[in-house]
Formats: C-alpha cells, sequence, structure tokens
C-alpha cells in the first residue's frame, strides 16, 4: 500500500538519507507500547462519544491488540514515525474503511507528547524503586558501621575524625533528596495532553477527561496548545536525572580514590573491577569511573534539551522530535548507573582497621583539643585555636608540658593552672571519646547515629509506600483499560 501520509499533498518520496534524517522510527521503540495504549484508549473514547461505530471500534481494538503482539519489528520502518506506521498497520490489517477512523479527533502532536509522558511514567517509577534499593543498601551499611571510625576529610585533607555509618549515611541524605525530585517531577509528568489535537483542540465531542483516566493519568494539560507544545516536564527530569548522576559520580570518585594504595578504605568486588592488559598486578577501579563519565551523559542531554527548546515559537515544531531521545539515554544511564552504585557499594570490602588507623593521622583531633581548652579552662575559642595551631606546627603528639609551655607564651599562664589535666587531653586525643561527644542531631555520635538512621528508615518506608500508591493506581488504570477494550470488542 501506498504511503498513507504522503499520498495526498505530497508527490515525491523522501530519498533515503533524507527519511533517515527525519525520521523517528528508531527512537520510537520507546514508545511502542506507550502508542498502542494511547490508540486504544482513544477509540475507546471515540466509540462511547459515538464517533465511531461499535463494530469499527471493536475490529480496530483487535486490530490494535494483534500489532502489540507482533511487535515493533512488524512495522515498516520506512515512515517518518512510529504513529503513522503503527496506523499503516492497522489499516493493512482492517482495512481503511475501518482503520482509517482511529485517528480522528487527534494529531501526532497531542499524540507524541501522551506517550512520552507514559512512557517516562514507568522510567520514574522504576528509578524511584531503585533509588529506594540503594538508600536501602547505603542505610543497611551504616547501621554495621556507626563505631568504624575513619578520617573525614575537608579539601581532601584530614580533617576529623568521624565514622564510615556518617560518610555513608550523608549520601544517603543527597539520594534522598534526588528521590523526592523524581517524586516531584513525576506530579507533573503525569498529565494528560491527549485531546489537544494539533493544538487548536478538535470539533468532534471527545471526552478528554476520559481518555487521562483510561490511561492513569492524575490529571490534564487542560490547553490545548501549551499541551502539544511543552517540554518543560523533558527539561525538569533531565535536570534531576543530571543532578543525582552529579551524587553518584561524586559516591564513585571516593571508590576509585579510597581503592587506591594510598588510601586503601575499601576494595571493590572483582565484578566491578578490571584489570591492565600489560601490567599483570592491576586492579583497577573500571566500574566506578565509567560511573563518574557517563555523568557527562546526564548533563549532555539536560544541555541539548535546553538547547533544543530554546526560541520554539508555539506551537508544536519538528525541532521536539530532536529533544525526546536525550531523555531516554540520560534515563537509561542514570538507573543503570544508580543500580550498579547498589552492587558495588553492597559488595564492597570495607578495611576497618586501616579506616581507624587513618581517623587520627594528621592531628584530626585537634578541634577537640581546643574545645577541650575552652570547656575546660574558659579561655575564649579563638585564642584556643591559636595555641593548637602553634602545637600542630610540632609533628609530635602534645603533652599537657607542650601545651602549657605554649600557653606561658601565648597567654601568659599556663592551662594547667586554669584547671587543664593529662586526663582531658588524652580524651581529647582520643578518636572515640571524640566521636562520642559529637551527639548533636545529625553529629557521628554513634547513639545519635543509631537515632538518625531509625529516622531515615522510618522515612524510606514511606517513600517505599508512595512507590506502591502509585504503581497501583497506574496497574489498576491499565487493568481497566484492558477489560473495557476486551468488552468493546465483543460489539
Ligand atoms: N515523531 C514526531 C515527534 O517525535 C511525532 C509528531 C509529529 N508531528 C508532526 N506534526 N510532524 O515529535
Amino acid at each position: 500500500m501506498s504511503n498513507i501520509l504522503r499520498r495526498g499533498r505530497l508527490e515525491a518520496a523522501p530519498d533515503e538519507e533524507i527519511l533517515r534524517y527525519t525520521s523517528s522510527m528508531e527512537a520510537d521503540r520507546w514508545i511502542f507500547y506507550a502508542d498502542i495504549a494511547v490508540d486504544l484508549a482513544h477509540t475507546v473514547m471515540l466509540k462511547e462519544q459515538g464517533i465511531i461505530r461499535g463494530e469499527d471500534c471493536s475490529k480496530i481494538l483487535s486490530g490494535l491488540l494483534k500489532v502489540r503482539e507482533e511487535g515493533m519489528e512488524k512495522l515498516d520502518f520506512s515512515y517518518e514515525d512510529i504513529h503513522i506506521s503503527l496506523e499503516s498497520r492497522l489499516i493493512d490489517m482492517v482495512g481503511e474503511e475501518v482503520g482509517g477512523r482511529m485517528h480522528s479527533g487527534r494529531s501526532r502532536n497531542d499524540e507524541v507528547a501522551t506517550c512520552i509522558r507514559l512512557a517516562l511514567r514507568d522510567e520514574l517509577l522504576g528509578l524511584l524503586e531503585e533509588l529506594f534499593t540503594l538508600r536501602k543498601t547505603f542505610l543497611a551499611l551504616a547501621e554495621k558501621h556507626t563505631k568504624t571510625l575513619m578520617p573525614g576529610f575537608t579539601h581532601l585533607q584530614h580533617a576529623q575524625p568521624t565514622t564510615l555509618a556518617h560518610h555513608l549515611s550523608a549520601h544517603e541524605s543527597a539520594l534522598s533528596r534526588d528521590f523526592d525530585r523524581v517524586l516531584d517531577a513525576f506530579s507533573r509528568v503525569n498529565l494528560c495532553p491527549l485531546g489537544a489535537a494539533a493544538f487548536a483542540s478538535t470539533g468532534f465531542s471527545l471526552n478528554r477527561k476520559r481518555t487521562q483516566e483510561l490511561l492513569g493519568f492524575a490529571g490534564m494539560l487542560e490547553n490545548s496548545m501549551d499541551a502539544v507544545s511543552s517540554r518543560d516536564f523533558l527539561i525538569e527530569c533531565a535536570s534531576v536525572f543530571a543532578n543525582l548522576m552529579i551524587n553518584l559520580s561524586r559516591m564513585a570518585e571516593e571508590l576509585v580514590v579510597w581503592s587506591s594504595s594510598e588510601f586503601n578504605f575499601i576494595e571493590l568486588d572483582d565484578t566491578y573491577a578490571s584489570t591492565s592488559s600489560i601490567m599483570p598486578q592491576k586492579k583497577n577501579p573500571d566500574t566506578a569511573e565509567l560511573m563518574r563519565g557517563k555523568t557527562g551523559v546526564a548533563t549532555g542531554a539536560l544541555m541539548s534539551l535546553l538547547t533544543i527548546c530554546k526560541g520554539l515559537p508555539l506551537s508544536y515544531n519538528r525541532d521536539l522530535q530532536e529533544a525526546t531521545p536525550n531523555i531516554w539515554r540520560s534515563a537509561e544511564t542514570v538507573r543503570a548507573s544508580v543500580r550498579v552504585m547498589e552492587g558495588m557499594a553492597r559488595t564492597m570490602k570495607v578495611h576497618p582497621d586501616v579506616l581507624a588507623a587513618q581517623s587520627v593521622t594528621g592531628f584530626t583531633t585537634a578541634t577537640e583539643l581546643a574545645d577541650t581548652f575552652v570547656r575546660e579552662t574558659g579561655i575564649p575559642f579563638r585564642t584556643a585555636h591559636q595555641l593548637v595551631g602553634v602545637l600542630a606546627r610540632d609533628s609530635e603528639k602534645p603533652t599537657l608540658e607542650k601545651i602549657d609551655s605554649i600557653a606561658e607564651v601565648v597567654l601568659g599562664e599556663s592551662l594547667s593552672d586554669r584547671g587543664l589535666t593529662e586526663k582531658m587531653v588524652r580524651e581529647a586525643l582520643n578518636p572515640v571519646s571524640n566521636i562520642e561527644r559529637r551527639k548533636v542531631p545529625g553529629g557521628p555520635a554513634p547513639e545519635e547515629m543509631q537515632r538518625y538512621l531509625g529516622k531515615r528508615q522510618a522515612d524510606l518506608e514511606l517513600n517505599e509506600q508512595e512507590i506502591a500508591t502509585l504503581k497501583d493506581s497506574i496497574d489498576s488504570a491499565f487493568e481497566n483499560l484492558l477489560s473495557v477494550v476486551e468488552e468493546y470488542r465483543k460489539d
């Protein structure tokens, strides 16, 4: 059969190169099932509104289910997009007298916008589940390591002792904000543009609310011009993905550094490592390096989307076709990265002895020593800061005697005279008592960490319920759509 789209207005067929240049068929693999769902819902609604006859509806629905069963590969890839290729396949099956009625009151503009939102909705739900699992793993690891000492860093210099639980749960906190952002973006993706037609809606008496509900959308993009022309939801999601990916890349960077001989804090499982083709001894953290590198895919997708959408006049412009693949590329990369990070973190071997030994390297207890001077002798913090700073010039372990001799010079009196004892100094220099003292909310003291982790766990459980609720409403809408389809096929 001749091309159902080009046989009217146009005479010349595009040559191979122009077709390759203009076609979205390859990227449309992402929306194959969504497109069938949109066709089913639209057809059901057309019949209910009396726009098409029951017997035509029945044949179209059966045809669509058959196309779905045959799969994407059976479609003609010489069409410029999936919508027209799918319609053409349907017309091949049921004839134009019937199949030619499906596109009544519809344009590919509202159709594609609906398909993208449907498919993206699934990606977001999948991502929420994966983020949930990753956060759970981080929290479980943190639970195990509330007493595992490690050095905390600022400027990548040893700064103060902390615990591995504190460090890992910091990453989990960032991930929970990513989770919230995905959830928030979901609420703006989960809106239905269908019924907007080309942009000016239609004179057919469509029931937009009905298709919205059949497709399980929480609401409608009402203004029909906005419905077909807006892609801000793609920019928003790409930005959420980029932010998440940047958080993951920071974790990946730490895994690379921590597994080096210099740090030796952890060893990655062999699954995530590669070796050298020339240096047989090497165990390289390639998976973590690639995660750092793949961040470019997510930030690049965001840049592409911003650039493609900039300056586009209302309403639909074909430029928008170039926007869509960016979101799929980004979603695929980010979701895989979340899964891989989960496995990497879960299977890594922690070296607690190295971490504990390193927790005091570089006089990390200096802050606590200065704080002890303030608390026990009543001198101002700034003065204590100076005293300990002078002490730190010397690489030897500070003693009360040494402290007093510096205090004599700086203050004109010894700190022992103001009540400082050897025991107080010893305690301040001990990383365990150091950490135990840091029990303000969010601090690394093991008892405070336990409280904090309990709260994170409770939040995570709430998030799990939120995912289930969203999934349920989408699944039940889809089940309902299929049962209505089954019923109308009998007509
Ligand atoms: N493949 C197109 C896209 O992704 C579908 C919409 C085509 N609409 C049109 N008026 N040519 O945007």
